[in-house]
C-alpha cells in the first residue's frame, strides 16, 4: 500500500522531530491502534520508547502471552505488568455495569502511574488515538451510553512535555493498513474491537474467575470456528457471553444446572449501529456442539438476534 509507506515515513519524521532524544511511554493494549502506534514509534526512537502493557487479568484466551510475543523481544522496553489480582480484588462483590468500567478505569490509570513512577522521566506519552475517537469521546453516543475510557484521564507521568497521537487522523481501514504496513502479524493487525474493560463486561453481574475461565473457553471455540468457516472478516465482532442464568439440562443420564452461554456476533461499519451477523447454520451448530462437550459449566447456548438499536453490542 503505496499512501500508507508514505504515511509511515512521513509520521516517523515527525515524531523525531517532536521527541529529539527525548523518552516516549505508550499504554499497549494488543488492540490494533495501540499495537500500531507502538510499531510507528518502534521505529521513530527504538529503545527510547517504553511500552506498558497492564494485563488486567481480563483479557482473552492467550491473549496476553501473544501480546508479549510480539513487542517482548524487539528493540523497545516492554514492561508487562500483571495485574489480575488488583483488578479482580476491586471488582469482587461488584454486579452494575458502569461500577465496573469506573473501577477499571481508575485502577488502570494507577497501575499504569504506579509502573510509570518505576521507570523513571519520560518526555512523551503517546496513545492509539484513531479520528473516531476524536469525535465520538465528546459528542458521540457511546460515550453517553456506556463510559469508554480510551480518550481522556491521562496519567499524570513525571516531567510530561506532550501527548504524542501518531494515528490521530487515521480511520480503522488505514490504521489496519499501515499495520501491514510495518510488519505486523496478522492477527493483530486484524483482530477485532476489544473493550477495555475486556471480559468484565461479557460475565454479566459478579465477576469470579470461575467465570471468566468458562468465559474464556467457550469465546476461544467460538473465534476458531469462526476463522474455520472462513467468516473472520466479514463479521465485524463476534464473541461469547457468560450470562449470570442458570437453566436445567440432561447430561448422560444426570440432571444438570449450569450456566447459560450467549454468542453475539454483528456487522456493521462504524459500531455505532450494528446487524446481527447471519451465521450459516452449521457454523452454530459445530460451535454449540463443541463448547457442550469441552467446556463444563455450560449446559444452553443462545444466539443474540438483535440489531443495535435497539440492543448495544456489548450486553453490558
Ligand atoms: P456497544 O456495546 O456500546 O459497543 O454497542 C460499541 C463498540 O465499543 C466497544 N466498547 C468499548 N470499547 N471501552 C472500549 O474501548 C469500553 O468501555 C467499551 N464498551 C464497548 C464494543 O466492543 C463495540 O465494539
Amino acid at each position: 500500500d503505496w499512501s500508507m509507506k508514505d504515511y509511515a515515513v512521513t509520521a516517523v519524521e515527525q515524531i523525531k522531530k517532536t521527541v529529539g532524544d527525548g523518552k516516549v511511554l505508550l499504554a499497549l493494549s494488543g488492540g490494533v491502534d495501540s499495537s500500531v502506534a507502538a510499531a510507528l514509534l518502534e521505529r521513530a526512537v527504538g529503545d527510547r520508547l517504553t511500552c506498558i502493557f497492564v494485563d488486567h487479568g481480563l483479557m482473552r484466551k492467550n491473549e496476553g502471552d501473544e501480546v508479549e510475543q510480539v513487542f517482548g523481544h524487539g528493540k523497545i522496553n516492554f514492561i508487562r505488568v500483571n495485574a489480575a489480582d488488583r483488578f479482580l480484588g476491586r471488582l469482587q462483590g461488584v454486579s452494575d455495569p458502569e461500577r465496573k468500567r469506573k473501577i477499571i478505569g481508575e485502577e488502570f490509570i494507577r497501575v499504569f502511574e504506579d509502573e510509570g513512577r518505576k521507570i523513571g522521566k519520560v518526555d512523551f506519552l503517546a496513545q492509539g488515538t484513531i479520528y473516531p475517537d476524536v469525535v465520538e469521546s465528546g459528542v458521540g453516543e457511546a460515550a453517553v451510553i456506556k463510559s469508554h475510557h480510551n480518550v481522556g484521564g491521562l496519567p499524570a507521568v513525571v516531567d510530561f512535555k506532550g501527548l504524542i497521537e501518531p494515528l490521530r487522523m487515521l480511520f480503522k481501514d488505514e490504521v489496519r493498513a499501515l499495520g501491514e504496513q510495518l510488519g505486523l502479524p496478522e492477527f493483530l493487525v486484524w483482530r477485532q474491537p476489544f473493550p477495555g474493560p475486556g471480559l468484565a463486561i461479557r460475565v454479566l453481574g459478579e465477576i469470579t474467575e470461575e467465570k471468566l475461565s468458562i468465559l474464556r473457553d467457550a469465546d476461544a471455540i467460538f473465534r476458531e470456528e469462526i476463522s474455520n468457516a472462513g467468516l473472520a472478516r466479514s463479521i465485524n465482532q463476534y464473541f461469547a457471553v457468560l450470562t449470570g442464568m442458570r437453566s436445567v439440562g440432561v447430561m448422560g443420564d444426570g440432571r444438570t444446572y449450569d450456566y447459560t452461554l450467549a454468542l453475539r456476533g454483528v456487522t456493521t461499519t462504524d459500531f455505532m449501529t450494528a446487524d446481527w451477523a447471519k451465521i450459516p447454520y452449521d457454523v452454530l451448530e459445530k460451535v454449540s456442539g463443541r463448547i457442550i462437550n469441552e467446556v463444563r459449566g455450560i449446559n444452553r447456548i443462545v444466539y443474540d438476534i438483535t440489531s443495535k438499536p435497539p440492543a448495544t453490542i456489548e450486553w453490558e
